[in-house]
């Protein structure tokens, strides 16, 4: 209908043009999942109203173990930084971990499912997990000399010792953050600078697509590259794929490099206190991209944070200790950090961990893994969803699993990829939540809670209890539902979970979140500070959202932010790239990949060996998932007469879209020279495309 409504209507604008699918039925979950629900109140809405702001979150809190009680639940006095659960004391890994093992000491806390299918599992009872946690953190006490409010840089991939690690580090207090273990070498190094972490903590190896990578060089080259920027690491901790073996062909270093396995022997049987910590000292820090090109620090705190995913693991993953929960995210992103690791321990779930790619060996493989396990609740991105889909459609079936829950995350989902899922996966009897958030939020924005509300095929769903979205347009106008119109996606009022600021740069927070619609900078009254997620969206009448994509200058590859910037600075390392600009390409498995213009230095020649030495500094300066689909090498890049990049109008030409309005080019004749590089001679027929692409670099 929407649709219809756009396409009649005399001007469309550009985030209309992205209603390219048409309002979806209402799907019902089944009395069975209904049955066992943990929320099946409707009255958590009237709790977490907004008049109830922000006692209602007692009841998340109230989730947790506290060594003491807080005395203020939110304090806003030093705006837009807000501080939950003032007073209290607590400790993370006490709760994730320690909490459980009167009842559920010898039940499954993580099961780690190597990519060699020869490979046995490792399951982690919680007293396996303790006692490891424990020895571990007696290691980063007494070995490595860290102490509460110290930050600790990890590169790990998925093996079960990065929880291991993360839980060491809350235990001590100790900051941890983690780099996603296919970022390059370089990219881990800066963050380090970043954060002035002194330890790194990474592993010899581990298996991607049949092969076992040399993880440890990338920890040599994130060492340099820290001291350049000014950062000496004076420890890297080497975990070891296989205990006895290095699965690295690079040397350690004589005193700057230890094998945690060896060391660990010396801390054999011992035990660490948790140290109880105030509420709103730092847990973690994630780095996400950003429209300028230094990523930023997002740091979550250990109270608001844990409280908000224990709070949303349990209404709306549904998770029971009971269950058996697998989430295929990687724990390198927030999204494992809160719904592999914090969130379901938190809960005594069993969480499922799988290093590989989903694929590997065979399209069948993640249904095996489901089938052994009898895992009941699933979760991963629109992004796999489309992979396995494509690589066998058919494969679910053959396998006998059965979910009662599954979550899609990350980007927008098609409404067709998710009737597969709903259809083929799920099997006709999961409940589906289609989970809106960010790495800045720390747990779910928007999404049903699973037995209260049906489901929407290609909507993310309401705002959760407590989350009071507002759609805005340029200034500030709010944008009713059921309008047919889309706006910028902002969020009234605080919540927990929200990350506190940007390390070391509260300054670009302010500016980043809550600039655009701030009346007041001088408030203290949150009701001055609606913050902005940088998504478009629209609101249905029914009060269900539907988000457009990003913004800003972010392309969100796979569901993984990338800023342009970043990938336009690498490109500019190649010395013969005089100017380099990236827009998001449509992709059928990845929603978004990046194409890459440059045009040359008088003098040089466009070659096929620049547009790879182009490709090799992307992966060199922020790892292979940044890899551009195309390198295109133009005469000359669209300008205003101001000298700005038009990157609206190589986003159209990536897309074969249609280009639009050119009146304010100083050199339009360059347009066609370009579509003819990208398209080749014959002129295509173009496509009105998605908002986030069709606004993409709006000047
Ligand atoms: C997008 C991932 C549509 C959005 C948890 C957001 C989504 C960015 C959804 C954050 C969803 C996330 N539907 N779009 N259900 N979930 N996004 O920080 O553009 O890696 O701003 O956090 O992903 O990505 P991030």
């Amino acid at each position: 209908m929407s649709e219809q409504k756009a396409v009649e209507a005399d001007e469309v604008s550009e985030a209309q043009i992205a209603v390219h699918w048409k309002e979806e039925e209402f799907i019902y979950p089944s009395p069975r999942f209904v049955s066992q629900a943990l929320m099946t109140d409707p009255g958590i809405y009237e709790r977490f109203a907004i008049e109830n702001f922000p006692e209602c979150f007692k009841e998340y809190a109230d989730l947790l173990s506290w060594y003491k009680y807080w005395h203020t639940t939110f304090d806003p006095s030093d705006a837009p930084c807000w501080k939950w659960f003032v007073g209290g004391r607590i400790n993370a890994c006490y709760n994730c971990v320690d909490r459980h093992l009167d009842q559920y000491k010898n039940k499954a806390a993580i099961i780690f499912v190597p990519e060699p299918e020869d490979e046995d599992h490792q399951i982690l009872t919680f007293q396996e997990l303790y006692v490891r946690v424990n020895e571990f953190a007696a290691l980063l006490r007494d070995f490595a000399g860290l102490k509460a409010g110290d930050r600790v840089t990890l590169q790990m991939p998925m093996t079960p010792e990065l929880p291991i690690t993360m839980l060491a580090c809350a235990r001590l207090g100790v900051i941890h953050s983690e780099v996603f273990g296919g970022f390059s070498g370089r990219s881990c190094g800066e963050r380090i600078a970043d954060l002035g972490s002194r330890v790194l903590i990474t592993i010899d190896g581990y298996y991607r697509s049949g092969s076992l990578l040399d993880h440890k060089k990338k920890a040599d080259e994130a060492v340099a590259v820290a001291k350049d920027e000014g950062q000496v690491v004076d420890k890297v901790l080497v975990w070891r794929r296989h205990p006895g073996q290095y699965a690295s062909q690079t040397p350690m270093v004589d005193g700057r490099d230890h094998f945690v396995n060896d060391l660990l022997a010396d801390y054999a049987g011992k035990r660490v206190d948790p140290v109880p910590l105030p509420a709103e000292d730092p847990l973690f820090i994630m780095y996400t991209s950003g429209t300028t090109g230094r990523p930023k620090g997002c740091q979550h705190s250990i109270g608001g944070y844990l409280s908000y995913v224990a709070g949303t693991s349990k209404f709306v993953q549904d998770i029971h200790p009971t269950d058996v929960y697998w989430c295929l995210a990687d724990i390198g992103w927030i999204t494992g950090h809160s719904y592999i690791v914090y969130g379901p321990l938190v809960l005594a779930a069993s969480s499922v961990m799988y290093e590989g790619v989903p694929t590997y060996p065979d399209a069948g493989r993640v249904w095996r893994i489901a089938e052994r396990l009898d895992v009941n609740i699933f979760h991963t991105a629109p992004t796999t969803i489309r992979m396995l889909r494509k690589a066998g459609p058919d494969e679910p079936a053959k396998y006998n699993f059965h979910f009662k829950h599954m979550t899609t995350v990350g980007e927008p989902i098609e409404p067709e990829v998710w009737r597969w899922y709903y259809d083929v996966v799920g099997k006709g009897e999961a409940a589906i939540v289609d989970t809106f958030w960010q790495t800045e939020n720390g747990g779910f924005l928007c999404s049903t809670l699973p037995a209260l509300q049906p489901m929407k095929p290609g909507s993310t769903g309401p705002a959760l209890p407590g989350i009071h979205p507002v759609i805005y347009d340029e200034d500030g106008n709010e944008i009713a539902p059921g309008a047919n119109a889309a706006g910028n996606i902002c969020i009234r009022a605080p919540w927990p979970g929200s990350f506190q600021t940007i390390w070391g740069d509260r300054a670009r927070y302010v500016e980043t979140y809550y600039a655009k619609y701030c009346q007041d900078k001088d408030s203290t009254d949150w009701r001055d500070w609606p913050y902005l997620t940088g998504d478009g969206a629209m609101e249905a009448e029914d009060g269900y959202f539907r988000i457009l994509g990003r913004i800003d200058d972010v392309i969100n590859v796979a569901g993984h932010r990338l800023g342009t910037k970043e990938l336009e600075s690498a490109s500019l390392t190649v010395e013969e790239v005089a100017e380099a600009a990236v827009v998001p390409v449509a992709d059928e498995i990845k929603g978004r990949v990046p194409d890459v213009y440059v045009s040359l230095k008088p003098g040089h020649d466009a070659s096929d060996e620049i547009a790879a030495k182009v490709k090799a500094a992307i992966d060199d300066a922020i790892g292979k998932i940044a890899r551009p689909k195309n390198v295109y090498i133009v005469p000359d890049m669209p300008k205003t007469r101001s000298g700005k990049i038009m990157r609206r109008v190589l986003a159209a030409i990536s897309n074969t879209m249609e280009i639009g309005d050119l009146t304010t080019l100083a050199n339009p004749d360059v347009v066609e020279e370009i579509r003819i590089v990208v398209q080749g001679v014959e002129k295509l027929a173009t496509r009105k495309g998605p908002a986030d692409i069709a606004r993409f670099g709006d000047e």
